[in-house]
């Protein structure tokens, strides 16, 4: 209702969300998908968005699905890469969906890995002032990172991911089965925030992936599916008690301290899940030299770390300066020095009063930095 007060009015517009979605697990769900949109009436016309990759290998099926339910679907692709994730990519794929007279009943359908995630989704909160939209991630990192916590999202000329919205999906459909054709690198690579995600939160699930890593580097669908489901879970249950980043979610960064300035420093030539591992080993080190974590954990890390073929050490070319130099450039950085989040042990991340993250001498992630090489 409109308040008048002297002078003025007030418009009541509080707002009350729930933005609860469900993420559901499965292997060749097109059907399943087609069934849900069919049933649900989300939109009338369907826009799959999706790279030039995924959309030879897995878009036209996906159409072709819709089809055959009575759904009005197209497919818009850019070029696949993190260099696409750019305003220029959404201007041109939203400009193509209003040419095709894409409304407000309309409706996203992601399809792809975490590029074409974090681009579908930012369409969904710009276009039209917010449509909504369906994921449909495709690799290992997009099932166990991006596809939780509705952080969407572009990179600029002055930095990765810093234009964006939190928009959460309406649902999230996990199809194991689409891993089958991601390249061999790509799978490994995406494996890294999988190991954070056990070290992190959940010894159980690390000693299962170090049990079952062979089935899991051949992608049986059993182990993807256990891999995806505890991945969601544990992102997921981190994301509900601190849906904003105010402490918690931050365990979330383990690794990524020195990962992103190592990523930074070989001008994002290097994977991500490269770096996060490198960047995992040498906050693990951190903690053991300060003695908040025993050796035997660090070492566990390092050996799954390695038998899936991701790197423990730092690249020769980058020096402990140049590292030391970034992360403590970083806003959050308090006198020079930058902040870490810490493992425990296996499973468990320190607490420091509450926080979980505290900042380190120079000195000290100096001497881990020479121990990582
Ligand atoms: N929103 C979030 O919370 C969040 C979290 C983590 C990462 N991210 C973002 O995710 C992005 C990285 O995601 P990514 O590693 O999935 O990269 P990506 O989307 O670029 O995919 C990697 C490569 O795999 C290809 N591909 C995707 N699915 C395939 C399949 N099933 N078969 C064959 N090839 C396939 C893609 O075409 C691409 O070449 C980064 O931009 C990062 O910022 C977002
Ligand atoms: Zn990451």
């Amino acid at each position: 209702m409109v308040g008048l007060f002297k002078g003025g009015m007030r418009l009541n517009l509080k707002r009350e969300v729930d933005e609860s979605y469900d993420i559901v697990f499965g292997e060749k769900m097109f059907e399943e998908i087609a069934q849900y949109l069919a049933k649900t009436r989300l939109a009338d016309k369907y826009a799959i968005i999706t790279d030039s990759n995924v959309r030879k290998l897995h878009a036209g099926k996906l159409e072709n699905t819709l089809k055959t339910f009575g759904l009005d679907s197209c497919i818009f692709s850019f070029e696949a890469g993190e260099q696409s994730k750019t305003m220029d990519t959404c201007m041109d794929l939203m400009g193509e969906m209003h040419k095709l007279k894409y409304g407000r009943d309309s409706a996203i359908l992601a399809l792809g890995g975490g590029v074409v995630g974090d681009i579908a989704g930012f369409m969904a909160a710009i276009f039209n002032r917010g449509i909504p939209y369906v994921q449909i991630p495709t690799t290992v990192l997009a099932q166990a990172d991006s596809s939780v916590g509705g952080k969407t999202g572009i990179d600029t000329p002055y930095g990765k991911n810093l234009i964006g919205a939190f928009q959460q999906p309406t649902r999230v459909f996990i199809d194991v089965a689409t891993l089958a054709t991601l390249h061999g690198n790509e799978y490994r690579n995406g494996l890294a925030e999988t190991i954070k995600h056990g070290v992190i939160r959940d010894a159980n699930f690390f000693e299962y992936l170090e049990t079952n890593l062979d089935e899991i580097l051949k992608r049986e669908n059993k182990q993807s599916l256990v891999i995806a489901r505890t991945n969601c879970t544990i992102k997921g249950n981190v994301v509900e008690i601190d849906p904003h980043e105010k402490g918690l979610r931050r365990v979330l960064n383990y690794g990524h301290t020195v990962g992103h300035a190592i990523e930074k420093l070989a001008d994002f030539k290097l994977p991500h899940g490269h770096c996060v591992s490198i960047g995992m080993m040498v906050a693990g080190r951190i903690s053991v030299n300060q003695g908040f974590m025993e050796m035997q954990y660090l070492l566990r890390q390092e050996d799954l770390l390695r038998r899936v073929g991701l790197p423990v050490t730092i690249p020769a070319n980058i020096s402990n300066g140049e590292i030391i130099e970034v992360t403590s450039r970083d806003k959050k950085a308090k006198n020079g020095m930058a902040r870490y989040c810490l493992p425990e042990k296996i499973g468990k991340m320190c607490e420091f009063g509450g926080e979980y993250v505290t900042h380190v001498p120079n000195q000290d992630v100096a001497r881990a930095l020479n121990e990582s090489r």
